[in-house]
């Protein structure tokens, strides 16, 4: 039976690090603050103007490619997941397209937050088994650096999230056992409001007025407790779910590779699912949450350094506005 593989996978950062001391030199935290509650130490920020998602895609996509031993040019699919797109439109992905020199191929954008990549999956994995295309980049990318309030008001946003992006090159297998085993998304709109921007908006009328940038409805506005409070309950159910569905024990899971979005967070899923800590990947002290890039930007590094290796069975968890949330296990 043909199943998706994950190929290669590959990340990049901009080279500026923005520590929770620079912060504080900026509003009112601290580092003890930010590393009590979340995990930070540092993020990256791109390094000046003019850098969006698909500029820093262009690098993880190399870097993919190369991991997967396969050209750019034998991409056939772009799939980009990112909330902070280079402009209103047109998506990410044409740019990146356009960037890596790829006339022609189809450049598909999905909006579905932290949980972007586990959306993109299950799409890349549809296609591949149907036998639509055969090499996949499926990309996370976010610029939030230029969207995030660096005020006091801001502060509990702010001291969140980072710049970064990172690349799955996914394509068909033959070899038993390997690839993606499941999928598993969900999301519930009731809560949208919880993590959102508000404005620009094609609702209103005109979509932006200088009222609507005094009342801070264009940066994000976050309920911060009910966030965690919903992430820390859906993401273990649909691990568990996934686990369950696909006849897998906990003992089985080499490693956890969850959404970064607070390190307390992450700690009670794995606790939650009786994952032992060095089962579990966390980076989120050198980078924040940078979205839908997260998890791919995870596993390469764990791939990198030797900790997810082929042959591993890895479970993957997001949690994020929509509210959307997902699970999937992969054999790499
Ligand atoms: O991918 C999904 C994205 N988002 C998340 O997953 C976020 C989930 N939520 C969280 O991670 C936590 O709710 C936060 C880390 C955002 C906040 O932690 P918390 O323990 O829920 O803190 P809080 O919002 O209840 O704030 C506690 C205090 C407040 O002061 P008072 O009212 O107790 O005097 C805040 O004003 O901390 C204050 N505060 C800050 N202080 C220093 C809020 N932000 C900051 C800050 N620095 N950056």
């Amino acid at each position: 039976m043909t199943r998706t593989a994950i190929l290669g996978v590959g990340h990049y950062v901009p080279s500026k690090v923005v520590t929770n001391d620079d912060l504080a030199k900026m509003f009112d935290t601290s580092d003890e603050w930010i590393q009590q509650r979340t995990g930070i130490k540092e993020r990256r920020f791109i390094e000046e103007e003019g850098i969006g998602p698909a500029d820093l895609a262009v690098p993880a996509v190399k870097m993919a490619c190369e991991k997967a031993g396969i050209e750019v040019s034998e991409i056939d699919a772009i799939i980009f997941a990112t909330l902070s797109p280079d402009h209103e439109f047109p998506g990410s992905g044409c740019f990146l397209g356009d960037y890596l020199g790829l006339p022609g191929v189809p450049a598909l954008d999905i909006r579905n937050q932290c949980s972007g990549f586990l959306y993109g999956l299950q799409i890349a994995d549809a296609w591949i088994r149907c036998g639509m295309y055969e090499r996949v980049a499926l990309v996370g990318g976010e610029v939030h650096s230029t969207g995030i309030d660096l005020s006091d008001e801001g502060r509990d946003v702010a001291v969140l999230f980072g710049d970064g992006a990172a690349c799955a090159i996914l394509g068909p297998t033959e070899e038993e056992g390997r690839g993606v085993m499941d999928v598993e998304v969900h999301a519930d709109g009731s809560g949208a409001k919880e993590l959102w921007i508000e404005a620009p908006a094609s609702k209103y009328i005109p979509r932006i007025t200088h009222e609507m940038i005094d009342q801070r409805k264009v940066w994000p506005a976050m309920n911060g407790k009910q966030v965690f409070r919903w992430a820390t309950s859906k993401m273990p159910e649909v691990a568990r779910s996934v686990l369950e569905r696909n006849g897998v024990g906990v003992a089985d899971i080499d490693l956890l590779v969850p959404h970064q979005a607070n390190r307390r967070i992450n700690e009670f899923v794995a606790q939650k699912l009786e994952l032992p800590t060095e089962k579990v990947v966390h980076n989120i002290h050198k980078y924040g949450n940078t979205t839908a890039a997260s998890i791919p930007l995870a596993l390469s590094e764990a791939m990198q350094e030797g900790r997810a290796k082929k042959g591993d069975l890895i479970l993957m968890a997001a949690f994020g506005s929509g509210f959307t949330w997902g699970a999937s296990l992969v054999r790499l």
